[in-house]
């Protein structure tokens, strides 16, 4: 018997990460071959945002998905959001050269602070929300705090971009394939202050620490490397990141909805106090995830050099959340 269709929400739905984010949806390579989406797609009002959205629906339609039952424009979020199960909110203004994610709040915030007050009235009870617009991590805790009504477990930020990106550097200096490579993470920010940490991770059994065994190179070269990739793409690009974000936020519901088999992956989500990380930080953590929940593995050590780093991102995301403190 076919399964009932699930309604998938997406904001920003005319603009560059929507347009790679689409296609994939509506193949179903984000919640399964089996499973029909409706989309229900948000662009601002602006007459021209919502005629390139039509044109995305016209391409949407052409590809013929079997698995596509519906698909609605909206301009409004409190009909987008209605019943919702999903809802990736992606439109948000993108940073240009030399600006930091963080630059973005002024600008961004209050989008989010009107979408969390939507899902909280229309959305499904159950509605998986991940924030990929920028900064993401504050505005998934903005969105979180606009919307008392729902299990605050239901609010996400995403840190999959910067979890591929870690898996790549680490698979292209062991020589090993990213496939391979299990039980690594990224703490904190969706900013140059998140914490790639190797030290747990495993590539065909062995320990990734020993095969790298040069702790220069992690300071100097993964941690930058990995923390500065979204400025290097920008700088070459003249745009911010699409394809792989797009990519990553695939990643990030398709784990949640279908389970990770036991294996980590990074999720920004509202600390438990886990690591000694506030109630409701919207934190990089990693998780394993199984019938729709995901769990933060505990139990793993700190060392001094992860804890400073882990301070330091955790002080920049508390900074953040005071500077909007007057939205919420
Ligand atoms: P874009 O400018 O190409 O598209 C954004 C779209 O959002 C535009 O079409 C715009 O009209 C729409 N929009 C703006 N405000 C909206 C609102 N209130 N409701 C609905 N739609 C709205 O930008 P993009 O490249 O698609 O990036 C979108 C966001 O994602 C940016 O903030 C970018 O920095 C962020 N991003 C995050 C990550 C991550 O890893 N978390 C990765 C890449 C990009
Ligand atoms: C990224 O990491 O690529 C995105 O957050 C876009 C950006 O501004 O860096």
């Amino acid at each position: 018997m076919s399964k009932k269709p699930v309604r998938v929400a997406v904001t920003g739905a005319a603009g560059q990460i929507g347009y790679a984010l689409l296609f994939r949806i509506a193949s179903g390579e984000m919640l399964g071959k089996d499973q029909p989406v409706i989309l229900q797609l948000l662009e601002i009002p602006d007459e021209k945002a919502q005629k390139a959205l039509k044109g995305v629906m016209m391409e949407l339609e052409d590809c013929a998905f079997p698995l596509l039952a519906g698909m609605e424009a909206h301009s409004d979020p409190m009909t987008a959001f209605k019943d919702t199960d999903y809802a990736l909110l992606v439109g948000a203004r993108p940073r240009g050269p030399g600006m930091e994610r963080k630059d973005l709040l002024s600008a961004n915030a209050q989008i989010f602070t009107a979408q969390g007050k939507a899902l909280d009235k229309v959305a499904s009870r159950n509605v998986k929300v991940l924030v990929v617009g920028n900064p993401a991590n504050t505005n998934a805790y903005i969105a979180m705090k606009s919307a008392p009504s729902l299990p605050r477990e239901n609010f996400t930020a995403m840190l999959r971009l910067d979890h591929n990106r870690a898996l790549s550097q680490v698979a292209a200096k062991t020589g090993t394939q990213v496939k391979d490579i299990e039980k690594l993470t990224v703490w904190g920010n969706h900013s140059p202050t998140m914490y790639a940490d190797y030290r747990f991770a495993t590539v065909n059994g062995k320990a990734v620490k020993d095969l790298i065994n040069d702790q220069e190179w992690n300071k100097n070269v993964f941690l930058p490397t990995v923390g500065k990739r979204g400025a290097a793409i920008i700088e070459a690009r003249g745009l911010s990141s699409a394809a792989s974000a797009a990519n990553a936020a695939i990643d990030h519901m398709h784990d949640w909805a279908l389970g990770t088999n036991g294996k980590w992956v990074t999720m920004g989500i509202p600390s438990n106090g886990d690591y000694g990380i506030p109630k409701d930080t919207m934190f990089g953590f990693p998780v394993t995830t199984k019938d729709g929940k995901y769990e933060v593995v505990k139990g793993l050590e700190i060392d001094a050099f992860s804890q400073e780093r882990i301070n330091l991102t955790l002080n920049e995301l508390q900074e953040e959340q005071q500077g909007v403190a007057h939205l919420l």
